[in-house]
């Protein structure tokens, strides 16, 4: 069966990161986090003072430190995951955190940011045979991808599982806190001048409220049969 690239893209804690993954280990093909990539930006530019709550993003000073920012995966150990490297080091755990969350989006708002990340995942799909999940993937990434899923479920819905996800890793966060957070996330993500999330009109909207894991499995392996036919 030729190998296609799958690109589901979608608001913040959708789902989609675990969906992607799992859809990839299932069908084997290569699973790329593309917001795993920001989310590494974002924690070179705290750690070099370039980014903090109180003066939020020093643009000039990371667009000049770009070169020096090497991102790069682990393979994917038995569950699947895989570790995202920055400059080498393992900071899979360090980017999850709520002060990456909350600075992140206005990071990926510069241009030159997502320049440099985009050409970087275009590479990833060269061969084909890849699931990328993100923003923009199905619209800038990879607008020729034979397979785009747009996921959606309510900014509660999300902030509920966000919450249950950083408690289980031992984080100490608020409901609230958790949903403002989504909140501003979607207003910055959807606004932005480069590259805005939004639905490619050839992509299919998986709306996942209602859904359980193993629904929404059965819906993306019956759309990817349906895609290798076309
Ligand atoms: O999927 P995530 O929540 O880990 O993404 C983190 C942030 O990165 C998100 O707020 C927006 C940004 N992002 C982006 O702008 N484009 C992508 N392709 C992926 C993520």
């Amino acid at each position: 069966m030729n190998k296609i690239i799958i690109a589901i893209d979608g608001y913040s804690s959708s789902g989609k990161s675990t969906m992607a993954r799992d859809l990839a280990k299932r069908i084997g093909y290569v699973y790329v986090d593309s917001g795993a990539m920001y989310r590494a930006v974002t924690l070179y530019a705290i750690e070099h003072g370039m980014a903090s709550a109180e003066k939020g993003v020093d643009t000039e000073a990371l667009v000049k430190a770009l070169p020096k920012i090497n991102i790069s995966f682990t393979p994917a150990g038995a569950d699947g995951v895989q570790h995202t490297l920055l400059n080498g080091k393992d900071v899979e755990r360090e980017i999850r955190d709520m002060q990456v969350s909350s600075l992140v989006s206005p990071v990926a708002v510069i241009p030159e940011v997502r320049h440099r990340l985009t050409a970087l995942q275009q590479q990833y799909g060269r061969e084909k045979g890849i699931v990328m999940d993100g923003r923009d993937i199905g619209t800038t990434v990879f607008p020729d991808a034979e397979m785009k899923v747009f996921v959606n479920a309510s900014a509660e819905e999300r902030a509920r599982r966000r919450v249950k996800e950083l408690t289980d890793k031992g984080e100490k966060v608020t409901y609230e806190e958790v949903l403002e957070n989504i909140r501003e996330r979607d207003h910055i993500d959807t606004t932005r001048k480069e590259s805005p999330l939004r639905k490619a009109p050839d992509a299919v909207l998986l709306d996942n409220d209602n859904m359980t894991i193993a629904q929404q499995m059965q819906w993306l392996l019956d759309l990817y049969h349906s895609k290798c036919q076309e």
